[in-house]
């Protein structure tokens, strides 16, 4: 069992990944923190209360984090998740009371109260809360087990040749994360770009035949529009499903170790991941980690990177794992 928290910008791919971290057995969804992006924090954070009903979600707080990115001009994709960030499927009333705390109180005291690096944060929207969590509580970041988070990409950008919307949408915050003390995976468009929601991937998953199920269908319709019209995509990528399927089955994605850092001033590349790839490390090749005095579990490279970027992804298994957790969520009765 993972234990993770979800900091999203509920996005209808955050959506599909806040059902699947809910309805996946090897999963515990110790709290969901939202974070703006995809549209205001306002509209992500009432999007957020609205899934709760939707897959019947209890007994998890729900805390709002950063209304704005920590330098940067604000970016708001609308033309991809629409004027509330979630058009598409009606959407039910807040099904959870906001708790009173700022997102990065509720993620301090979650990792606080859990044994040591026993909490996973699964960042997938800008990564302004998780950049404020590890500057305000510094002694708690090497409590947690790591960050595997969706964002950026070793060959290609989003809303640019070169970056990814969440680097992108707060790279100042981006590069704190990268160059925190903890362990980072990166799920980026690289391996994103090949989960894509195509017509019969979504044939699978309307056989589950239950409310959510249908819910997602309609998410992935309107999702899938605007990917259609804004990039000629076949379907949409599962972008953040992933970086959460990443933590319940490994095994869907295959990794390279190698430094990761966040280009800020590019006139063309800011926001740009830069991943070394020349500097890929092979544990068969590089002497033990344990050898530099760092800790095993920190799976540190020999140059004291904990950086690993995801180069290829098992397909078949993502969308087998997506069709199990709704399968397990069943039925909710959410439309009443
Ligand atoms: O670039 C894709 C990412 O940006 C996803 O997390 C999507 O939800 C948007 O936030
Ligand atoms: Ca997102």
């Amino acid at each position: 069992m993972t234990k993770i928290i979800l900091d999203c910008d509920p996005g209808h791919d955050d959506a599909i990944a806040m059902l699947l971290a809910w309805g996946n057995p090897d999963i515990e969804l110790l709290g969901v923190t939202t974070v703006a992006g995809n549209q205001t924090l306002e509209k992500v954070t009432t999007n957020a209360r609205a899934l709760a009903t939707v897959g019947s979600i209890t007994g998890v707080p729900f805390a709002a984090g950063a209304s704005r990115p920590l330098v940067g001009p604000q970016l708001i994709p609308e033309e991809i998740h629409g004027d509330s960030g979630l058009d598409g499927p009606q959407l039910p009333a807040p099904g959870v009371e906001l708790d009173s705390r700022h997102a990065i109180q509720l993620i301090a005291d979650i990792v606080a109260e859990q044994p040591d690096k026993s909490v996973t944060l699964v960042p997938t929207g800008s990564l302004t809360n998780v950049a404020l969590f590890a500057r305000t509580y510094p002694e708690l970041v090497e409590r947690v087990a790591g960050v595997t988070l969706m964002g950026g990409g070793h060959h290609t950008g989003n809303m640019t040749p070169a970056a990814e919307f969440n680097i992108l949408a707060d790279p100042e915050a981006a590069q704190i994360v990268f160059e925190a003390q903890w362990p980072v995976t990166m799920v980026g468009l690289d391996v994103t770009h090949k989960v894509l929601a195509t017509p019969d991937r979504m044939e699978q998953l309307k056989k589950v035949n239950t409310d959510v199920s249908q819910f997602i269908a309609e998410l992935v319709e309107f999702f899938g529009g605007s990917y259609m019209k804004e990039r000629r995509y076949p379907g949409p990528p599962m972008h953040d499903p992933l970086a959460v399927a990443a933590v319940a089955d490994p095994l869907i994605l295959t990794t390279v170790r190698a430094p990761i850092q966040v280009e800020t001033k590019g006139e063309f590349t800011r926001g740009q991941t830069v991943v070394d790839l020349r500097r890929t490390w092979n544990p068969d090749q590089a002497e033990d980690p344990s050898a530099l005095g760092i800790a095993d579990d920190y799976e540190a490279d020999a140059h004291g990177v904990r950086h690993c970027v995801g180069i290829d992804v098992d397909a078949d298994r993502f969308w087998d794992l997506l069709t199990s957790a709704l399968t397990r969520i069943g039925t909710t009765n959410f439309r009443g």
